[in-house]
């Protein structure tokens, strides 16, 4: 098969067809969602958590999203590689520049970003640069400290007024993807249909275009505290390939997440 764009997630959107993505930060989980064809693999921040212990994305370093990277990238000949962009590493123009050329070095094929409006320059200036943007809305986990806590965005109407003003800003500003993590699905729902691109959601219910999983979710090996939007697909199964095999038909058929594990 030929390698996943950003073009053919387009199409699939257009065609209506669901996809389903994952995080991946090394060479051998990244060769089995490869040859599964995952569509897409992320290098999330969310690393920081599952691979460094600590308790937020906060102290992940441009090198930390920089080595995973290459450890993916090696070994991926199907997938798309989206990787993230780490705290304070996109404050201004010439960070974001400095950061993303690092990581595209590294192997990335797209970065993302979390904010709203107020990155819409900075995605604009990384686009006008041939850096294709999965821009990230909702509960974005490096802003945790603003929260006050991962707490579920977007349930208040002016809360959600801006999230649909975001989402526009961001695709006016050339973004090719954009991530809803957990908002309510019918405000999800609404993104989604408002926009052109594809919408990757996470705890934002079954009407985005996409989902994601952090792998440890998808597989019950979460340290700490397991979200309500995960599912043990490797239970399900016994296998890792198995188990996303199972994860990608789940979201083609619409049956993952349902409406437990979905929020309102
Ligand atoms: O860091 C990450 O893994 C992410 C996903 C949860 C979307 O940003």
């Amino acid at each position: 098969m030929s390698k996943f764009t950003v073009s053919t997630l387009q199409k699939l959107k257009d065609e209506h067809t669901k996809f389903g993505t994952i995080t991946a930060y090394d060479a051998a989980f990244a060769k089995i969602f490869d040859e599964c064809e995952v569509p897409a693999l992320l290098i999330g921040d969310s690393l920081g958590m599952v691979i460094q212990g600590r308790d937020s994305t906060i102290g992940v370093s441009v090198e930390d999203i920089a080595y995973h990277t290459r450890c993916v990238s090696k070994v991926v000949h199907n997938s798309l590689v989206i990787a993230d962009l780490p705290f304070m590493s996109y404050y201004d123009k010439q960070s974001a520049a400095e950061t993303a050329k690092k990581i595209m070095e590294a192997g990335a094929n797209v970065l993302k970003l979390e904010g709203g409006a107020e990155i819409a320059e900075i995605v604009k200036m990384l686009v006008q640069n041939g850096i294709p943007v999965c821009a990230h809305i909702g509960l974005t986990p490096q802003s945790v400290n603003v929260f006050g806590g991962y707490k579920i965005q977007g349930r208040s109407e002016e809360q959600a007024q801006k999230l649909i003003k975001d989402a526009v800003a961001l695709q006016e500003a050339g973004a090719s993807l954009i991530v809803l993590e957990c908002i309510p699905s019918e405000l999800a729902k609404e993104i989604t249909e408002k926009l052109r691109i594809p919408t990757i959601g996470i705890g934002a219910g079954n009407s985005t275009d996409a989902q994601i999983l952090v792998m440890h979710d998808a597989f019950g090996i979460t340290p700490g505290h397991t979200p309500k939007f995960a599912r043990n697909f490797l239970k399900e199964t016994g296998s890792f390939s198995e188990a996303v095999k199972l994860y990608l038909s789940e979201v083609t058929s619409g049956n993952f997440p349902n409406d437990s594990q979905s929020f309102h």
